[in-house]
């Protein structure tokens, strides 16, 4: 099979862990009789460099016409105090809204050699598994009338019928292929827009009667996601909740250098790592390339739907970890310092060897 990849390196570390990514990406095609074709862009604070604009056309449409989408990072401190649609960000919400990317997967899983990176206790956190399900495309972000003048900022949360239902139905195919268990969660308490979330992703679940529903308060699920976070499965949420909670999630498993992500619509699919562009370490190959790695262990999965390639590559990320190579960010005593390229090149081996074995 011949497959068509949009590589958006973007800033800062993204673009050499987008490098690590597609080294990853060619060596698990050969073994699966797969090709790929690559075509590199600049998004965000390159692209405003080099054109004024975060995302041209010309990206836009590339991106349009692949089968899937790779992204590094964006932003950095030089772009900060641009105004707001030009800002690198500006670029990735326009992209998840012109692909149509309504869900995002960001998986909140413990590898076993990490555990004791983890700000929590080893008892807390040792087989957590579990997903959070974030609408992407859609509410405050995304709403109108939004704004500030002198006297005051509004935005808006909205959320329509259709967006809910196909958001909620992703939640409970999902746990179909886990453990079954859906946690949604919203503000019903406080938010009409809430109620409205809860009331429709209840009827959704009257298709999915074999899927558990339960349904949370946001406030108390941030609280549970530190306190026992082994009680989820899939946490369904909407778009602003989804962005805090997949950022108290990710951190449970130790480092933000270790976190995949997958941003899927009807037609098109972007993996990125959760981790921003890092400016301060740029160039000097200390960025942990594992979070890309693992997207790419998404892409194979979710959009190739090869899990034997998806589980290779975790396995080999496992054993990198298992023989003790560690980058700056996940580096504890005792444990293997090193670059972006030895990690890299470690993983292709372990790669090599664990399909060969
Ligand atoms: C994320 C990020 C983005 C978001 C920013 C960079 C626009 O925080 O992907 O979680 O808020 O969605
Ligand atoms: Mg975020």
């Amino acid at each position: 099979m011949n497959y068509k990849i949009t590589l958006l390196p973007g800033d800062g570390i993204g673009v050499e862990v987008t490098a690590s990514a597609v080294e990853v990406m060619k060596k698990v095609a050969s073994f699966y009789d797969m090709e790929f074709e690559f075509t590199e862009k600049l998004i965000g604070g390159c692209s405003y460099d080099a054109f004024e604009n975060p995302l041209t056309e010309d990206t836009l449409n590339t991106c349009l016409d692949s089968d899937a989408v790779f992204l590094g990072a964006v932003g950095g401190y030089k772009w900060e105090s641009l105004p707001h649609h030009l800002k690198p960000e500006a670029a990735l919400l326009r992209l998840r809204k012109e692909l149509g990317l309504y869900t995002n997967i960001r998986p909140a899983k413990i590898y076993e050699p990490l555990i004791d990176s983890s700000s929590l206790k080893r008892e807390v956190v040792n087989g957590v598994d579990f997903v959070v399900l974030r609408e992407l495309t859609g509410g405050i972000y995304f709403g109108n009338p939004r704004g500030f003048d002198d006297a005051h900022g509004f935005n808006t949360m909205i959320y329509y019928k259709e967006e809910v239902v196909r958001i909620a139905k992703m939640a409970f195919e999902i746990a179909r292929l886990r453990n079954g268990k859906v946690m949604s969660v919203d503000k019903a308490n406080v938010l009409e827009v809430s109620q409205f979330w809860r009331n429709v992703v209840t009827e959704v679940h009257k298709d999915y009667s074999d899927v558990q529903l339960s349904h949370m308060y946001v406030d108390n699920a941030a609280m549970q996601i530190v306190r026992n976070p082994k009680q989820f499965d899939v946490i369904l949420t909407s778009n602003l909740f989804g962005d805090i909670l997949s950022d108290i999630a990710g951190m449970i498993t130790g480092s933000l250098g270790m976190l995949p992500s997958a941003s899927i619509g009807e037609k098109y699919s972007l993996y990125e790592p959760v981790h921003g562009s890092a400016p301060d370490i740029a160039g000097q190959s200390k960025a942990n390339p594992l979070a890309a790695i693992s997207s790419v262990a998404m892409m194979f999965k979710y959009t190739f739907k090869n899990n034997p390639a998806s589980e290779l590559i975790e396995a080999a990320i496992t054993k990198t970890l298992d023989d003790g190579l560690r980058t700056p960010d996940i580096f504890s005593e005792g444990m293997k310092l090193v670059s972006t390229n030895e990690m890299t090149s470690a993983l292709l081996n372990n790669i090599e060897n664990i399909y060969k074995s």
